[in-house]
């Protein structure tokens, strides 16, 4: 059964155990500014730093926010922000910023606890949103904006811009 990414997340602990561990969605495309310089690694950085869980976020048109999860949060150095509010999808017009959640996320394993009792949300599916709201009130979690760029290859738009672009930086060299 699908019940959403909270669950699929959960389906994961017996491979993670008591570790901090990093979920990749691979529909967003991400690529970092130089090379040697993923995201992913850009994020343990930060986690070592902190501590706590990290979401890769990046700004989005206001009129987008609904397809995303969306923070809210002080800037506590340029680009890390220690999220004081996330919202799964909110309705046009209510998001709390445009600073939207990417599929990159560096968890602490205590979320699997939170995440067994986090009641389906919006969609009628287990947010992972949710599941972090519950670690910001325990031992926080920072928004990092990251260095690079991200594709959303769940669109046909995205996935079109994607392959045109992997095409001439990689492949249409002379
Ligand atoms: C998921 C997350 C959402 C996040 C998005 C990033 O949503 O639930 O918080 O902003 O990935 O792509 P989905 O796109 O799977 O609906």
């Amino acid at each position: 059964q699908m019940k959403g990414l909270g669950d699929a997340i959960l389906s994961g602990e017996p491979l993670i155990g008591e570790l901090p561990f990093g979920v990749v969605l691979a529909d967003d495309l991400c690529i970092g500014e130089q090379p040697h310089d993923s995201v992913l690694p850009q994020m343990v950085k930060i986690y070592e730093q902190h501590r706590c869980s990290i979401v890769a976020i990046e700004e989005v048109p206001e009129q987008d926010t609904h397809k995303y999860g969306v923070i809210s949060g002080q800037e506590i150095e340029p680009g890390i922000y220690r999220i004081d509010d996330m919202v799964e999808k909110p309705p046009e017009g209510t998001a709390p910023s445009n600073m939207a959640i990417i599929g990159r996320y560096i968890l602490t394993p205590d979320i699997f606890d939170l995440l067994r009792s986090t009641p389906a949300g919006t969609g009628g599916e287990i947010q992972i949103t949710d599941a972090l709201k519950s670690q910001i009130s325990k031992g926080g979690v920072i928004g990092y904006k990251f260095r690079g760029r991200r594709f959303d290859c769940g669109s046909i738009h995205g996935f079109v811009e994607a392959t045109n672009y992997f095409y001439d930086h990689f492949f249409n060299k002379p």
